[in-house]
């Protein structure tokens, strides 16, 4: 399976714009428990560096763009977030780094649990051995 899995969002858009909906368990595979967004990064700035033991999260840059690179421990990947239909599925046990934040990024992130400090795997290292072992 490919690392990067892109979600089909349909625009329900018309003349007056783009009207897009994220729904629990229909376009988007989990039940949603967290919303937040990151805004203002400055471009030079690239952040995430970590992996989720457990966590699923769907991303979308709802405005600009940045670039999501993705690791298994095996293989990379990754791709430019630049449409706010171009929703990515992160799953668990991956490591996900966002680089060259645009200055108009949004970065929407969804999320299947609350947020827990427990469930963050920070160091690269300990990332590999944990991906190996899994
Ligand atoms: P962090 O996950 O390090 O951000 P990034 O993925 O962009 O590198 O989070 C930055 C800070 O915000 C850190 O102190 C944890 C806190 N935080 C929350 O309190 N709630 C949340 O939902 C998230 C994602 C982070």
């Amino acid at each position: 399976m490919s690392l990067i899995e892109i979600l089909d969002i349909e625009s329900r858009g018309d003349e007056r714009g783009q009207l897009i909906a994220l729904e629990n368990n229909k376009n988007i595979p989990f039940a949603i428990k967290r919303v937040y967004y990151l805004t203002q990064t400055r471009e030079d700035v690239a952040r995430g560096f970590h992996a989720h033991k457990e966590l699923m999260q769907v991303a979308v840059c709802i405005s600009g763009r940045c670039l999501m690179k993705l690791d298994d421990g095996v293989n990379q990947e990754e791709v430019w977030l630049d449409s706010p239909v171009k929703a990515i599925l992160i799953r668990k046990m991956i490591w996900r780094e966002m680089h060259h934040f645009s200055p108009d990024c949004v970065l929407l992130v969804l999320a299947s649990e609350l947020y827990d400090e427990q469930d963050y795997i920070r160091s690269y290292s300990d990332f590999k051995l944990l991906a190996k072992s899994n």
